[in-house]
C-alpha cells in the first residue's frame, strides 16, 4: 500500500503554486507515494474535500498562475477544536504526510497541527511577499516583481509625458521585499517600506530638490504596509508639503496573477521535490527552502520569527541611482 500524502495550497495564491503541485505529484508518483490533493487549504481537510492526483491531472498547469487546488484562509482551523477535527479526519483517511504550500500563516497552522497529529508536515514557501526566513526567494516573488516592474515602466511613460509624480503601491503585507526590488529595477526615485520609518517631510524636500535639479517627473514605490492607507494616505500628506500634482496607482492583485516566470517555475519544481525528499527522510515541522543555491530545511517557527536580511548592497546604491 503506497504511503498517502496530502498536498494543499493556503493563504494568498502565488504564481508557481501549480508548478509545485505538478512536481509533487509526478515526483511523488515516481517515489511510490499516493498524492492526494486537498482543496481550499485547511478547509479542505475539515470538509474532507480530497482529490487523488496522478500525472495526467497536472498536465498543462506549469504555465498557469493561481492554484488548481484553490486556496482560502481558514479561521476555523485556527481553533484547537478545528485542529483536532482535522487530526481525526487525517487519521480516518490514513494520511501519513501533508505538504503545505503557502506563507507564514500556513506554516503556523502546520506547526499547531503537528503538535497533535503524528503525521509528517512539510512546508513549501508559496507567497509573493518573500517574507519567509529560510529561503532566499519564495515561489511567486519573482513573477510578482516582474509584473510590478512592467507596470511601473508603463506608468513612467505617462508620468514623463505629463511631468507628474506617481506613487505606486505594491503588495508585501507587512514587508518591503517586493517594494525594494521593484523600486531599484523600476528606477524609482523613492522606495518606502515598513522596515524603515517614513519621514514625509524629508520625502517632500527630496521631491522639491529633484524638481529644482530639473526632474520633471518621479516615481515613488510604496509598500502597502508603510502605514494604514498606504500610498493614498502618503499622497494626502505630501500634497500640501509640495504643491505638486500627485497621482496614486495601487497595483494590488495584479501582482498575484499571471504566468509564473522561469525562475518561479524552477524554484517551485525544486522545492516541491525537495519537500518530498524531506518527507521520505522522516522530517516534519520544516519548510523546504533554497539558500545561496543550497536546498535547506528550516523549522516552521524560524520561518516567521527570524527576519530574512535585505540586499543592503543593492539598496545602498539607490541613493546614487536617483540623482
Ligand atoms: O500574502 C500575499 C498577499 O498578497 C499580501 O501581499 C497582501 O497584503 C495579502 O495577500 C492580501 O490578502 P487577501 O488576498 O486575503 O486580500
Amino acid at each position: 500500500m503506497n504511503r498517502k500524502v496530502g498536498v494543499l495550497t493556503s493563504g494568498g495564491d502565488a504564481p508557481g503554486m501549480n508548478a509545485a503541485i505538478r512536481s509533487i505529484v509526478r515526483v511523488g508518483r515516481a517515489r511510490g507515494l499516493e498524492i492526494i490533493g486537498i482543496r481550499r487549504g485547511f478547509r479542505g481537510i475539515l470538509e474532507e474535500d480530497f482529490v487523488p492526483l496522478g500525472p495526467r491531472d497536472v498536465s498543462n498547469i506549469i504555465q498557469r498562475g493561481g492554484t488548481i487546488l484553490k486556496t482560502t484562509r481558514c479561521p476555523e482551523f485556527e481553533s484547537l477544536e478545528g485542529q483536532h477535527k482535522a487530526k481525526d479526519i487525517l487519521e480516518k483517511h490514513g494520511f501519513e504526510g501533508l505538504i503545505l504550500i503557502g506563507g507564514d500563516g500556513t506554516f503556523k497552522g502546520g506547526e499547531a497541527l503537528g503538535k497533535i497529529w503524528p503525521g509528517q508536515i512539510i512546508g513549501v514557501p508559496g507567497t509573493i511577499d518573500n517574507d519567509l526566513y529560510g529561503t532566499d526567494f519564495t515561489i511567486g516573488f519573482d513573477t510578482a516583481v516582474n509584473t510590478a516592474m512592467e507596470a511601473i515602466d508603463k506608468i513612467r511613460d505617462t508620468a514623463d509625458s505629463h511631468e507628474r509624480i506617481f506613487l505606486v503601491e505594491v503588495m508585501g503585507r507587512h514587508g518591503g521585499y517586493i517594494a525594494h526590488l521593484v523600486g531599484i529595477t523600476g528606477g524609482a526615485e523613492e522606495i518606502l517600506v515598513p522596515e524603515e520609518p517614513v519621514d514625509v517631510i524629508a520625502v517632500a524636500e527630496r521631491l522639491k530638490e529633484g524638481r529644482a535639479r530639473g526632474k520633471r517627473s518621479s516615481i515613488l514605490v510604496v509598500a502597502e504596509g508603510i502605514f494604514p492607507g498606504g500610498a493614498t494616505k502618503l499622497a494626502e500628506k505630501l500634497r500640501p508639503l509640495t504643491g505638486y500634482e500627485l497621482r496614486v496607482v495601487i497595483l494590488g492583485y495584479l501582482q498575484r496573477g499571471g504566468s509564473p516566470t522561469a525562475i518561479d517555475r524552477a524554484l517551485a519544481t525544486k522545492l516541491g521535490a525537495f519537500a518530498l525528499e524531506l518527507f521520505l527522510s522522516g522530517e516534519t515541522g520544516v519548510m523546504a527552502g533554497e539558500v545561496s543555491g543550497r536546498l535547506e530545511a528550516t523549522k516552521f517557527p524560524d520561518t516567521w520569527t527570524k527576519k530574512k536580511p535585505l540586499d543592503t548592497y543593492l539598496l545602498g546604491l539607490h541613493r546614487y541611482l536617483t540623482t
